[in-house]
This record gives C-alpha cells, sequence and structure tokens, in this order.
C-alpha cells in the first residue's frame, strides 16, 4: 500500500478504527465546513483536484452488492459483472466504485463503509441505493394501486416509511419514485408509476419524492435521496413489450411524458435515472437532446443523472455504439454521470480522458454531482450515519407502520361492480367459499418490485377474512386451479364448496411474476384455466363476489365480467388480506378510483381516456358505419380511468359556473352539489375535466384539471367547489410554445372519465 497524500498521512499513519481514520481524512477534512453553499463547490473541487482519473472514474461508478445473497444478483441473474464479496471490497479499497446498489442491511454497509473511509486512499464514503418502489420490509400497496387513492398524503405518508425502515438498513439514495405515465397496459411496469393520466402521475411524483426526502433536509439521518425515473417516456413503448422502441413526437413528449418528471424535480428530487428505451432513434442513455439540452439547459437540474442497470452497455445492442469505449464515451457526453452495473465508467473513462476524447472537465462535472449528492446526504459529516443495525431492527415492520399498510391497501381496493349491493357482506350469518389461486397462502401478495418485503410476512385473504369475520369457521378456502394450469379435480372441489355456500367469493388474476419488468403481456386477460373456474362456480348460481389480484388493468371476460361484484385488488402488501377484508365486510368503504383504464379486449391498447378525437368520432354506444369503433369492441373502456364506486349512492347536480366567463388574469369558481342517497357513508372523488373545444392544435376529449375527496353521510349533500386559472388551460402552440386560446371549453364535474357527471361550457375571453 502506497502512503497516501499529506492530507490523509496522519489517518493513514493512525491506522486506527473506521471512524477514527474518517475524523481525520482528507475528504472529511474538505468536507468539514461543507454546508451545501457557495463554499462547498470550492470544497469539492479541492476534493476532486486531489483525486486520480482513476479514482474519479470509480466515483461514478455504482455496482450492484455482491454480498452473498445480496437482493441485486438475485434480482438481476443476468448481471455482466458478479464480482464476489472479496473483489468488490478491494473495489471499494481502491477507490474503483463510488456506491452500490441493493444490498443487504446494515451490516454489509458497516463493513463496506469501514474498507472505503478507512482503507481507500481518498477516504470517500460510499453511497447506498436501493430499488425501494412500494416500501421496505413494511409492503405498502404497489403505487399503481396507490395512485388509485387519489390521496396524495397517503402517498407521502407510505413514502416516508419506507424512507425511515430502509435508511434504517443503511440506504441512502432510492431508485424511485418512478413517473413513467403508462397507457398501453400489455406493458408490466406500469405497476410501479401512477397511471395514465399526466394530473395524477405529476401529483404522485411530487408526493412520492416528498415522503422519501423528508422535509428535513437530505442530511437527516431518515431521509433518502428520491430518484426519479425512468427518463424518458419508457411507459410509451412500442406494442407494450418491455425496452422496445419508443416514437413520440417532441409535443407529446412535453405534455404527457415529462410532466410527472418536472413535478419531481420541482419537488427537489436529488436525482434522475436514464431510461432504457430509444426515442426517436437515440437511446435515452446517449440522448444529448434529452439529457443536456432539456434536462440541463432548459430545467436547470443540477442534480445527478445515472444510467439505468447496464443502459450504457446497451448502447451497443441498441446498434448505436459500436463497442464498450464508444458506448461509453456516449453515455457520458450526452449526460448520464453515473454508470450503473456494466463497470464501463471504470473500465474506460481513464482512457478516453487521457486520449481527450472526453474532456477532464467533463469528468469533474460528474464527480462533483456525486460527491455533492453524498454531501447533501451528511455522508461526509458522518459515514455511518443510516447504518445502524439496532435501528434497522427496531424501525422496521413497526405495528403503526402496519396499520398505515393495512390503511393504504383499504384505500387502493377499487369497487368496480356492485349490483343489488351484494357487497358489503355480513359479518355473520352466510357461509362464504373462498375460491382460487390467490383465496390462501404465502405468495402473490407484495407484487412486484419488492426487493426487501416478502410474502412470507404478508396477511393472506384467508387469513384476513377469518380475523374480520364475526364466525371464522363460516368461511372455507378452495383453490380450484393453479394461476395458469388447473388442479386435477379442483373445479370440483371448488363448486362443491360453493354448493354448500351461501356466497362465493372468487380469488382470480395475475400472479406476481405476470407483471413487473420485462413481464409484457399480448393478452390482459385472466388465464384460461381460472377462467373455467369462474364459469363452473358461477353456473351454481350463488350470489358471487369477484376479487381481483393484478398488476395491471385487464380485459374481463365471461362469469368474471358477469359477476354481481368486482373488487380491483391489485397487489396490496403487507396487509393485502385484512385490508381486503375490511372492504368485504363493511369495516371500511371503498373509495379508490381507477388510475388506468380497463379495456373491453386487449386489442384496444393502449387505451386511455384522454385521447383526441379524429374527424369521424363515434360517441360511446354500439357502432356507427364509418364512425371510429372497432368492428369487434365498444370505443370505450369497459371501467374508465377514474371509476369507482362506493357503499353509497351518490348523485351530482346543480353545476354552477357563475358568468361562465374566464378572464385572462381571472379565475373561475365551479361549484356542484353530491347528495348521498345510498345507505352507508361514502368517500367519493370528484373530478373535474376539461375539454377545449377549439383549438389550434387538437385537444383531448377530457383532461383531469382537479380532484376533490369528499365523505358524505347517507341522505346528506355536499358542495365541492373548484377554481379554474387560465394557467390550467395551457398547451404547447404550434411553435411549441406554451399558449391558450379565447373560446368554448366543456367542463364536467363527473365520478369518472367517461361519466356525464354534471358538466356545462364556459368561455375564456
Ligand atoms: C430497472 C430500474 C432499477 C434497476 C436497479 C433496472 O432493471 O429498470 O428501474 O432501478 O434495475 O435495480
Amino acid at each position: 500500500m502506497r502512503p497516501p497524500s499529506s492530507v490523509s498521512r496522519r489517518a493513514w499513519l493512525m491506522g486506527a478504527g473506521a471512524v477514527v481514520a474518517w475524523a481525520s481524512s482528507p475528504a472529511r477534512a474538505l468536507m468539514a465546513q461543507m454546508d451545501g453553499s457557495a463554499a462547498a463547490s470550492t470544497d469539492l473541487n479541492a476534493l476532486i483536484a486531489r483525486m486520480t482519473v482513476e479514482e474519479k472514474a470509480g466515483q461514478v461508478t455504482l455496482m450492484a452488492a455482491a454480498w452473498a445473497g445480496g437482493a441485486a444478483n438475485a434480482l438481476n441473474p443476468t448481471s455482466p459483472s458478479r464480482a464476489s464479496f472479496r473483489q468488490q471490497m478491494d473495489d471499494v479499497r481502491r477507490g474503483h466504485v463510488g456506491g452500490v446498489f441493493n444490498g443487504n442491511g446494515a451490516e454489509m454497509a458497516r463493513q463496506m463503509q469501514t474498507m472505503a473511509v478507512e482503507k481507500s486512499r481518498l477516504k470517500i464514503p460510499l453511497i447506498f441505493a436501493a430499488d425501494v418502489i412500494h416500501g421496505f420490509r413494511t409492503v405498502f400497496p404497489m403505487p399503481l394501486a396507490e395512485a388509485g387513492s387519489f390521496d396524495p398524503e397517503l402517498a407521502e405518508r407510505t413514502a416516508r416509511i419506507a424512507a425511515i425502515e430502509a435508511t434504517a438498513a443503511g440506504i441512502d439514495w432510492n431508485f424511485a419514485p418512478m413517473v413513467d405515465i403508462a397507457r398501453d397496459q400489455r406493458w408490466g411496469r406500469g405497476i410501479e408509476g401512477a397511471g395514465e393520466d399526466v394530473l395524477l402521475s405529476r401529483i404522485m411524483a411530487d408526493a412520492r419524492v416528498r415522503g422519501f426526502q423528508g422535509h428535513a433536509g437530505l442530511a437527516a439521518p431518515d431521509a433518502m435521496a428520491a430518484c426519479a425515473k425512468h427518463f424518458a417516456a419508457y411507459g410509451a413503448a412500442e406494442g407494450g413489450l418491455d425496452y422496445n422502441s419508443v416514437d413520440v413526437s417532441e409535443r407529446t413528449l412535453r405534455e404527457v411524458y415529462f410532466p410527472p418528471f418536472q413535478a419531481a424535480l420541482d419537488a427537489q428530487a436529488a436525482t434522475i435515472m436514464a431510461s432504457f428505451n430509444e426515442l426517436s432513434g437515440v437511446p435515452a442513455t446517449a440522448n444529448h437532446w434529452l439529457l443536456s439540452d432539456v434536462l440541463r439547459d432548459e430545467w436547470h437540474f443540477d442534480g445527478l443523472v445515472v444510467s439505468d442497470y447496464t443502459g450504457d452497455m446497451e448502447l451497443i445492442a441498441h446498434g448505436f455504439a459500436a463497442d464498450a469505449r464508444e458506448a461509453t464515451k456516449l453515455a457520458f457526453l450526452a449526460g448520464v454521470d453515473m454508470s450503473m452495473q456494466s463497470g464501463f465508467y471504470m473500465e474506460h473513462l481513464p482512457d478516453l480522458v487521457k486520449s481527450g476524447e472526453v474532456p477532464m472537465a467533463r469528468l469533474d462535472q460528474a464527480v462533483r454531482r456525486v460527491l455533492a449528492l453524498k454531501a447533501k446526504l451528511g455522508l461526509f459529516d458522518d459515514p455511518f450515519r443510516r447504518i445502524d443495525p439496532s435501528r434497522e431492527k427496531t424501525l422496521v415492520r413497526t405495528p403503526a407502520h402496519l396499520e398505515v399498510a393495512r390503511d393504504a391497501a383499504r384505500r387502493s381496493i377499487v369497487l368496480l361492480k356492485n349490483e343489488d349491493d351484494l357487497l358489503p357482506l355480513p359479518r355473520q350469518g352466510k357461509t362464504i367459499a373462498l375460491i382460487g389461486p390467490f383465496a390462501q397462502g404465502q405468495r402473490d401478495l407484495v407484487g412486484p418490485w419488492n426487493v426487501y418485503g416478502t410474502d412470507a410476512d404478508a396477511i393472506d385473504l384467508l387469513t384476513g377474512m377469518r380475523a374480520v369475520a364475526a364466525d371464522p369457521d363460516a368461511i372455507v378456502a378452495v383453490d380450484g386451479s393453479g394461476v395458469d394450469k388447473p388442479i386435477r379435480g379442483g373445479i370440483e372441489a371448488a363448486v362443491a364448496a360453493a354448493q354448500a355456500a351461501d356466497i362465493v367469493v372468487l380469488a382470480v388474476g395475475e400472479s406476481q411474476t405476470m407483471s413487473g419488468e420485462a413481464q409484457s403481456r399480448t393478452d390482459i386477460v385472466i388465464p384460461a384455466p381460472q377462467m373455467a373456474l369462474a364459469g363452473a362456480v358461477a353456473a351454481t348460481g350463488k350470489p358471487m363476489v369477484v376479487l381481483l389480484r393484478h398488476g395491471r388493468a385487464l380485459a374481463l371476460h365471461g362469469a368474471v365480467k358477469d359477476a354481481q361484484a368486482i373488487l380491483a385488488t391489485w397487489f396490496l402488501g403487507s396487509m393485502s388480506g385484512m385490508a381486503t377484508a375490511d372492504i368485504l365486510f363493511g369495516l371500511a368503504s371503498p373509495s379508490a378510483r381507477l388510475p388506468c383504464s380497463f379495456p373491453y379486449e386487449s386489442g384496444q391498447e393502449p387505451l386511455y381516456y384522454a385521447h383526441k378525437n379524429t374527424g369521424r368520432p363515434n360517441p360511446p354506444g354500439p357502432r356507427v358505419a364509418y364512425k371510429a369503433h372497432y368492428r369487434d369492441a365498444p370505443n370505450a373502456a369497459l371501467y374508465p380511468f377514474g371509476h369507482g364506486l362506493t357503499y353509497g349512492e351518490i348523485v351530482y347536480s346543480a353545476i354552477d359556473m357563475g358568468t361562465g366567463r374566464l378572464s385572462a388574469g381571472g379565475e373561475l369558481t365551479v361549484t356542484a352539489t353530491l347528495r348521498n342517497s345510498g345507505r352507508h357513508e361514502a368517500t367519493e372523488v370528484a373530478q373535474l375535466y376539461v375539454q377545449d373545444i377549439t383549438a389550434s392544435i387538437t385537444r383531448p376529449v377530457r383532461e383531469l384539471k382537479a380532484f376533490q375527496r369528499v365523505t358524505i353521510k347517507p341522505g346528506e349533500s355536499r358542495e365541492v367547489r373548484f377554481t379554474i386559472r387560465r394557467e390550467e388551460l395551457l398547451f404547447l402552440g404550434q411553435d411549441m410554445q406554451p399558449t391558450v386560446e379565447p373560446g368554448k371549453f366543456r367542463l364536467w364535474i363527473a365520478p369518472s372519465a367517461q361519466a356525464e357527471g354534471v358538466s356545462d361550457i364556459f368561455t375564456l375571453a
């Protein structure tokens, strides 16, 4: 080992424990005064000035944790560099890695951080990243489902708890929120985002960033830097096929796919992840326009841009870079500061800089962004501030966190249908046959993209229902079918159970491996063996409630579609079974709304409410000749965005827009009356939609502009009041500048994107 530079010599000579070495390390000395102000950049520059080009390349290199059994390797078996932990520790010692991700807990982090701050030449702390997509050990509903709560405070609360738990296990940086708009339900990654709508996605992006990062500054021990991903338009993959090409107009990027990223940045998201896909011929990972012109020059983002997993390496397969060296150069010069998992930056940047193909100034800029993030996270003050095995044990899965998980799950369940008020079910006096592959067992509960929570810790349906029902023995469970394979004798057993019961609860849908990354489907239906089961059970004539388990909107058919009651229960996380039982038995009333449209048929995808009119629009309903309508499916959603029933019965009336005129600098106040004429209290999500009827750029048939959750007692009425301003009507004109044109606008206050609710026309002066 070579003696380090003079500043760190003392620490090196001391040869003491990690913290002692750290306390007198060069990085610490230089950072001591660091407070995020102007002085900070001077300090960082001084540190950068001491770094070799290899150490710089190391800082911009992020690798999956190689800790034995580490989550990252299990998740990504195709990882190109599956170093042993010993090799990885050696890389840390040599300063060849700036951070690791998806590791395993505080003990791993402690060992690695000790190596970094005790044994590496400059003693720069590592940053620990992870995918904490919907909770850590306490698992919350998958983000798409949670978006259906239309409740940003809830999303912020669950993100905050995720941060409290994850930071206790040593995690500094979260690869979330995923803010990709998803309008094609064949794509499997819709589960990670907030669905098809721009406003809802913006609001959820904002809430989640605030939740992860907290309000006490990033240096707080329980703050976790957020990463808005995947930039950009990853959800617009052709054919809904994951990783596929994207070719959307700049207008669509700016009006649809960019706004959630802008919302995340407005909420101070510290980092952004480049997406895997190409955008009109240029992969996002090497897209200078996207990562530099738009992100830096227009939006003035000065945080860190990280590639996705081997995104730079994939430039070769895209046919955009000839080899690893060129891929490195293209990604780095386009604006990707830190490379995830390929190891390309470590391998090729030193040489690219030496040859002059990559300016040292660009390398210094990227290194500065990594160091600035570490500094903001407080790692230079105390590299161990989030590494505390005792906190890790006490702060996770607390009763309070699990109670929030239960509440969040209840608020994510959507009541799609409830004929003859079959729901809520009585808690006693009836026998129930709980049938289907999702009826019982520790599987398919937490959902995709959960690295740290497990099904084993989650509550299944049978357990939840038995806990909530007055008579647990009145519930019998029968699988009846596997997810995509029949069970011998399964249907017969299920039919017998149904015949012997008063009510059937049928739990069918998708397993958790059927959505998530690389899990696109061409036909988004419930697999045939389950449909056979549903048909046979329905034929008994017993009242039937369908509980869907799913990671996306599904095309519902046959006995499932025709069931008297249907609940969309997604993947709800740790408290899945309890929350579903609460809703089934009426301990809580459903209040969530669909964040994505359910089609009649898979072939309608992409399907979203905010589409444009054609020159030959077909009104919803039967097919009219030579109008935009499929031969074999309605031109509408079976269950549209925003749809969701309650146990009450809400009637919309009395829209009032005053003069109905909105002046340039003014506001328009709109009110409507919502009456609950049902027998149960209800929380309604009143949605305000607008259509700009004529404009120099055609506008969607409806756009969500606001929503409000209102709780209304049976027999009571509540007024909802919204205010519309001119800014909310802006769109990009033909010159791509924001504009709004005088004219007429239709406005609805309605219970879904397809419902009439109440509507009227106002004029913008
Ligand atoms: C995903 C990212 C994720 C990364 C690290 C990739 O495959 O696209 O969303 O953050 O892996 O786990």
